[in-house]
């Protein structure tokens, strides 16, 4: 029996179906990109020099590739924390990146903006396929930039790079053909859809925080605004200025009883969970977990740190209890949503699209006329 040949660019070039994408798969190898030292859920810690097959392994698997935490702050080791809140930049796994490629969907000439350069692996394959010169990259961290910047020169690609905050967009470049952002947004900017030819597509992974899930968004801009529809679920490190607060919220606890098992939202699916994100825009909400009580644990909080709510539900005792901070009933508003999304024969996630304009970001049933209503 021969020897198995090691993974390689082979194996991320089946990812797709695009021939131009295959190409640029072969030609721009991931490995060219990943650091030397990095991390994986699946590793720990990865060393070139001590481990290269480990190393070459972890490059040709579809997972993410962790090149810095805490915002470099903090010494990628061992021990590192596997909460993916610190994970600050990152080679996005292989399926992803291919996936968001393909929704893009760029014609020949096209000029493109990346928001979130990382290690340049995405802006890389977006200038093999159509020129360095057709693709502008920004990155908020500049230490994170300089390496791309290296890895891009040693490839022989030169796409225009830019340190800044990509949640500006980069006017000084616009407009563009088509917008791709490759780290977790919740509230998409507008600065996006006005840089933004008509007719051209955004996508970015949309992070929105109900139930603990993200969704690939495919929007068109028609002029003023953008509208689109999701295409799977996706987990990406979040815009930095739209990172979850860390703070604890204070105030008065207020106790009541839960009317709705908590399990039944947590299994609800995608559809609900657009649904709640676009009824109260805003708040996050864990997707639950059993505690070692056997009480069955969801959490609600808004983004602007002012309520939370936390929900414990004994399925055995058919009882639970609900303790709310801050001004609002989170945890009332997330039942009235989940009823509110039955009462409408609790649709899918396919039926459901987002419009974004200059007064914000919109989630629709159907039809971009027919708004998901909000609450609170
Ligand atoms: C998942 S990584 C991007 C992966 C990258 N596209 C690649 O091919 O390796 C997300 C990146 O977004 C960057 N980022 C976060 N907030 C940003 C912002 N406001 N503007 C620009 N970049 C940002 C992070 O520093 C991080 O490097």
């Amino acid at each position: 029996m021969g020897e198995e040949s090691p993974p390689g660019p082979e194996n991320l070039a089946e990812l797709t179906g695009d021939d131009a994408w295959k190409q640029a798969l072969r030609d721009v190898p991931r490995e060219w990109f990943v650091p030397e030292r990095a991390w994986t859920t699946r590793t720990g810690l990865l060393e070139r020099e001590s481990d290269p097959d480990a190393w070459n392994q972890a490059v040709y698997t579809d997972a993410p590739i962790v090149t810095q935490i805490d915002d470099g702050s903090t010494e990628l080791t061992n021990e590192s924390p596997w909460m993916t809140t610190n994970h600050s930049s990152s080679c996005s796994a292989p399926r992803f990146v291919v996936h968001f490629l393909d929704l893009l969907a760029p014609y020949f000439g096209d000029r493109v903006l990346e928001v979130g350069t990382g290690t340049g692996w995405t802006a890389g394959l977006l200038s093999a396929r159509l020129g360095g010169d057709n693709i502008t990259s920004i990155e908020v961290d500049e230490r994170v930039a300089d390496h791309a910047r290296t890895n891009l020169e040693r490839a022989g690609l030169s796409p225009h790079l830019v340190v800044g905050d990509g949640q500006k967009g980069h006017p000084e470049g616009a407009p563009f053909d088509r917008v791709h952002v490759t780290c977790g947004v919740r509230e998409i900017p507008y600065a996006w859809v006005e840089q933004t030819r008509p007719g051209g597509v955004i996508v970015l992974p949309w992070m929105h925080g109900a139930l603990d899930v993200g969704h690939k968004a495919k929007l068109i801009v028609t002029g003023n605004r953008a509208v689109g529809r999701f295409h799977g679920e996706c987990a990406y490190m979040m815009l930095r200025s739209q990172r979850e607060p860390t703070q604890p919220i204070e105030g008065e606890v207020r106790e009541s009883e839960p009317t709705v098992d908590p399990r039944r939202i947590a299994v609800a699916g995608s559809g609900l969970s657009v649904w709640i994100a676009g009824a109260m825009p805003g708040v996050s909400v864990s997707d639950g977990n059993h505690r070692p009580d056997g009480a069955f644990r969801m959490v609600a909080w808004d983004r602007h740190g002012e309520s939370h709510a936390r929900v414990d539900y004994w399925p055995e005792e058919h009882s639970g209890r609900v303790r709310q901070r801050g001004p609002r009933d989170l945890w009332q508003e997330l039942e009235q949503a989940y009823l509110a999304w039955i009462d409408r024969g609790g649709p899918g996630i396919e039926r459901f699209g987002l419009t974004i304009d200059a007064s914000g970001q919109r989630v629709w049933l159907d039809r971009p006329e027919c708004l998901v209503e909000r609450m609170g």
